[in-house]
């Protein structure tokens, strides 16, 4: 959209009625939230970033746990990661966790323990994006900066009728323009949390509660009964689709053997039962493939249930085997066979969970 354009839009807003309705709600609506109990820098953080890509209900008791085990910036910096991991553990997106914690021990070190105030500062934390800055300024510090995410572009999408592609990384940048010139700049952390919250309560994605909305008479979609045309969102590709063979060896004393994920990538560092994609090993050579991988005599066989499990860009298809192994020199799977309640202490993805849960 061109500047002018906006600027259009924004002109038919009237900014202090506009801030007025939608505080006046914020403030007398809002949900009670473990993270707006207090102003804690830290707190706030840790919140947005469980946050993003994930759902308030399941973020709440992520959040408890996680605050109640790691409460300051300090003890966060001093964790091992495999317990970050652990307390991250069913959230997703496991990469937030790492640098989270990369990006905590930065500012143990550098700042003294004390989450940055500014832009520059915070923003180039690891992890730390335009999103999360306007976040952590806004909620904890009470500077008016802009926090926008899927909500925010949603309901301003609306209210302005902005017709670019949210799905576009360029277009937050429109929004930003947005809420510079509306933010209340004498409480931006209830504008900012109030255009999430309206997000998440009434201006929704398919039905949005328009009657109830504090902020309908400034809604120019609305006026034109066009809200529902509202964001303009290019659709995602499709997911892959990923179809593994999953191994669950187990010795004679009923023990488990794990491994763990590469240092990089998807599920980084957390762990796993042995898997191999089904078009690198088909069903008649697995057995010998487990074997010489794993220099083990497989005794007996059977298939478990099959596990699905959609990720944002992957779909696995699981088809699960036990082996009843015996294991045969030096192995390396000697050393690293675990009982099935030594399991609970290490990180595993949500579809070995699964699996976990199933063995049990
Ligand atoms: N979504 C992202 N940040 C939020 C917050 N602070 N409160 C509620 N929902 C949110």
């Amino acid at each position: 959209m061109k500047e002018s354009n906006l600027e259009n839009k924004l002109q038919k807003i009237d900014e202090a009625t506009f801030q007025e309705d939608l505080l006046h709600w914020f403030h007398d609506q809002k949900r009670s939230l473990p993270w707006r109990e207090d102003q804690d820098p830290y707190k706030v953080w840790v919140s947005e970033i469980m946050l993003q890509q994930t759902k308030v209900d399941t973020v709440i008791p992520y959040f408890n746990r996680f605050i109640e085990k790691f409460p300051t910036v300090e003890k966060l910096a001093a964790a091992e990661e495999q317990d970050v991991l652990k307390a991250w553990e069913g959230l997703g997106y496991y990469s937030r966790a790492k640098n989270l914690q990369y990006a905590v021990r930065e500012v143990a070190e550098t700042y003294n323990g004390k989450v940055p105030n500014n832009a520059e500062h915070l923003s180039a934390l690891k992890g730390v994006g335009p999103y999360t800055t306007g976040a952590i300024l806004s909620i904890a510090y009470g500077v008016p900066e802009p926090a926008v995410d899927g909500n925010v572009m949603r309901v301003l999408s609306r209210i302005l009728m902005i017709n670019d592609d949210i799905a576009k990384a360029s277009t937050r940048r429109i929004f930003e323009t947005a809420v510079k010139e509306l933010i209340s700049h004498e409480d931006p952390s209830g504008f900012n949390q109030g255009l999430m919250e309206l997000g998440a309560l009434v201006c929704t994605p398919k039905s949005p509660a328009c009657m109830l909305c504090p902020v309908q008479s400034h809604c120019q979609a609305f006026d034109e009964g066009v809200q529902l045309e509202y964001p303009v969102k290019t659709k995602a590709k499709k997911q892959k689709k990923l179809a593994y063979f999953t191994c669950v060896l187990q010795n004679e004393q009923g023990e488990f053997f794990i491994e763990q994920r590469p240092n990089e990538g998807l599920l980084a560092n957390m762990w796993q039962f042995p898997m191999v994609l089904k078009q690198d090993v088909d069903e008649e050579h697995l057995e010998a493939w487990v074997e010489e991988k794993f220099q083990v005599k497989i005794k007996e066989k059977q298939k478990l249930p099959g596990i699905k499990h959609v990720f944002s860009h992957v779909i696995w298809d699981l088809d699960v085997r036990l082996f009843e192994i015996e294991i045969e020199g030096d192995s390396k799977v000697k050393r690293s066979m675990l009982k099935l309640d030594e399991l609970s202490v290490y990180p595993f993805p949500v579809p070995f969970q699964k699996l976990i849960h199933s063995l049990t």
